[in-house]
């Protein structure tokens, strides 16, 4: 009875997950990532809770361990299930050599597994034959009576695992690949005008299905895929000029010189024109041509952790959707115009691609403490960011940059400045009903990212990961194999930039 409550509970906080915000009577005047990062502590918290109260009493019922239970929870409750290909290393030791070896083989066969590799060594150990390393591709649920197999052995007599590096729970999983965002698309709240009465598109039915149209292009994207264009209504585009032309008027004066040059940019290449809602598709090539950022469409706000973990692959996760004509300089929920107006110019820099970047990789594999700092960091800088300019101070944040009432308000003498510190702007509560009182100011972007790496390595994580942007993979720097690749390739790198200062120095003598 016990596990079937604690199934049931998990259910329920599963179910909250999906529409908290109505449940939970969502208090914020606006969504923010930091509210859904400590939401989502909380979820994540109770859930596991849930399921080793759950394991505990299915390990007395059935007489497996408790991890292997829990082993087989995740298991099954992974997006692919049980079904999903899974690649693994073992490490066997075998008393009777190839016999032994045959019958591993055989058994991985009958799991319809695919041995990718095979290493065979004399063991050390005395009656022993030999120790073998296999890998191999099988799908989960198979590899995990495989592991137990070889861990009884009577199925497998002389052979025992020393080790696998299959499925852990311990292991953080984050995606490895561009491509598994593809896995990340898990939404906080789908349709938010439906859900929530205070909403400005609540009682009006056309937008409603206007906003569900738009979702189901996110919904359907997948790597690799060109965003679809989506022809903006009329009163769309009107909604867009309306704060375009606000916008305008402001950035001369209080956004940041990196902001304004690529503002004219995207204004000279005809992609921010007051007429139309530029498309995510022509934004993305811009971007990608500028930082490599690109964009992928997103139905509504992902969860902290998701949205993160883009950062690292210079993926930003984009809305697509427009805000209610009738609160067009006020929005409760992230839209096209915010991430249009207030993100692409500075995703287009280089310096502040790379500390957005940074804030997305120090996300992958953090705890869920962890992702509430980084998402407050991310809260406090790219969002609500303000930094020097010569004696003045300007704006940089998305926030800000779309939002011309905190924008003046966050300039003001009425709220406090405090200089840019990641240990403390990470635990600065976040006022979520008003402006902020507080803004923090960095000394440059460089200033920002110098502080940031700082306060990274102080994280609890034991690994380091960097991005491979040949192969749009993030790298765990964890095999001696890997920094030598990396070493000869910065020194190939070191070669080209000392021919090129030689060069210049000969040619300016
Ligand atoms: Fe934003």
């Amino acid at each position: 009875m016990m596990a079937v409550a604690a199934a049931q509970k998990n259910r329920e906080m599963f179910a909250i997950k999906k529409s908290y915000s109505i449940e939970n009577g969502y208090p914020a005047r606006r969504r923010s990532l930091v509210d859904d990062a400590r939401f989502e502590t909380l979820v994540v918290k109770q859930t596991k809770q849930c399921v080793l109260e759950e394991a505990r009493q299915r390990a007395n019922d059935s007489g497996l361990t408790e991890e292997e239970v829990v082993l087989a929870k995740t298991i099954a409750e992974t997006p692919e299930g049980e079904n999903a290909v899974q690649k693994a290393v073992l490490v066997l030791r075998m008393r009777e050599g190839i016999s032994s070896l045959a019958r591993i083989l055989k058994s991985i066969e009958n799991f319809k597994g695919v041995v990718e590799h095979l290493e065979s060594r004399p063991s050390k150990k005395e009656g022993m034959q030999f120790d073998v390393l296999v890998k191999v591709d099988m799908n989960r649920q198979s590899l995990l009576q495989l592991i137990r197999n070889l861990r009884q052995s009577s199925s497998l007599g002389g052979v025992s695992l020393l080790a696998d590096n299959s499925v852990s729970i311990k292991d953080p999983w984050f995606p490895r690949h561009a491509s598994e965002l593809d896995n990340c698309n898990h939404l906080m709240t789908k349709y938010e005008p439906d859900l929530d009465m205070n909403h400005p598109g609540f009682a009006d039915k056309e937008y409603r299905a206007r906003r569900k149209i738009i979702a189901e292009i996110a919904f359907a994207f997948k790597y690799g895929d060109e965003i679809p264009n989506i022809p903006y209504t009329e009163t769309e585009n009107t909604t867009w000029t309306r704060v375009f032309n606000t916008v305008l008027d402001l950035v001369p004066k209080h956004a940041c010189l990196e902001y304004v040059r690529s503002f004219k940019q995207l204004q000279e290449e005809r992609i921010f024109e007051a007429h139309r809602i530029p498309q995510l598709q022509e934004v993305s090539e811009f971007l990608q041509k500028s930082t490599g950022f690109t964009l992928r469409p997103a139905a509504g706000l992902l969860t902290a952790r998701d949205f993160l973990a883009s950062l690292a692959f210079r993926i930003f996760q984009s809305t697509q959707y427009v805000r209610h004509i009738n609160s067009p300089y006020h929005t409760p929920e992230p839209d096209c115009i915010h991430e249009l107006l207030g993100h692409m110019p500075l995703l287009a820099d280089p310096s502040f691609a790379q500390f957005s970047q940074e804030i997305g990789l120090a996300s992958l594999g953090a705890s869920d403490e962890e992702i509430e700092k980084l998402s407050t960091i991310y809260w406090f800088t790219v969002e609500f960011g303000l930094c020097k300019e010569g004696a003045e101070v300007k704006a940089y944040g998305a926030g800000l940059l779309s939002a011309y009432g905190e924008l003046l308000h966050s300039l003001s003498d009425k709220c406090e400045h405090r200089p840019f510190e990641p240990s403390t702007t990470a635990i600065q509560p976040y006022q979520d009903q008003e402006y902020q009182p507080i803004y923090y100011v960095a000394e440059s972007f460089e200033d920002a990212k110098e502080k940031f790496r700082r306060w990274v390595a102080t994280m609890s994580r034991p690994f380091e990961v960097r991005f491979n942007p040949h192969t749009q993979r993030v790298e765990v720097l964890d095999s001696v194999d890997r920094l030598e690749g990396l070493v000869a390739q910065m020194n190939t790198e070191m070669v080209h930039l000392t021919n090129a200062l030689n060069k210049l120095k000969a040619s300016s003598a």
